[in-house]
């Protein structure tokens, strides 16, 4: 019974780190390079932390592959340089964090 217990514990736990984890899934170099190349336009132009833009009912952009597109296009306009990978990991950022296409 006591060793039934136990494993219950051990399964709950780990359910709740896979929670955790499920949660934080952003992708952290893509949010790191907007954050330092993108937001402050938005932000001037949308307020907040300039994330309406991706929020507004009226958005541009609707699936994956405009999203990929318009980063490109904005990473080319503001020199930000960025290679194509880290293109790829803005828009997993922000596709994960507000577009959360179906
Ligand atoms: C100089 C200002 C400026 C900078 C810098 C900028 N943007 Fe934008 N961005 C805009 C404006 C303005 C719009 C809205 C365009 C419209 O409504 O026609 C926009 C729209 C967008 C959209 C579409 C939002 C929607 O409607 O779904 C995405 C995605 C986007 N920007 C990504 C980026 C990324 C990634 C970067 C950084 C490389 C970036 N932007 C840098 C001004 C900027």
């Amino acid at each position: 019974m006591a060793s039934h217990n136990l494993r219950s514990a051990f399964v709950v736990s780990l359910m709740v780190i896979a929670v955790d984890s499920a949660m934080a899934e952003v992708d952290a170099v893509g949010k790191r390079l907007h954050d330092a190349q993108c937001i402050s336009c938005h932000a001037q132009r949308f307020g907040g932390d300039g994330s309406p833009i991706y929020l507004r009912k009226d958005r541009l952009i609707h699936d994956d592959a405009a999203l990929r597109q318009r980063v490109a296009m904005c990473s080319a306009q503001t020199n930000a340089g960025w290679l194509p990978d880290e293109e790829q990991h803005v828009s997993n950022y922000l596709a994960q964090r507000y577009y959360k296409f179906k």
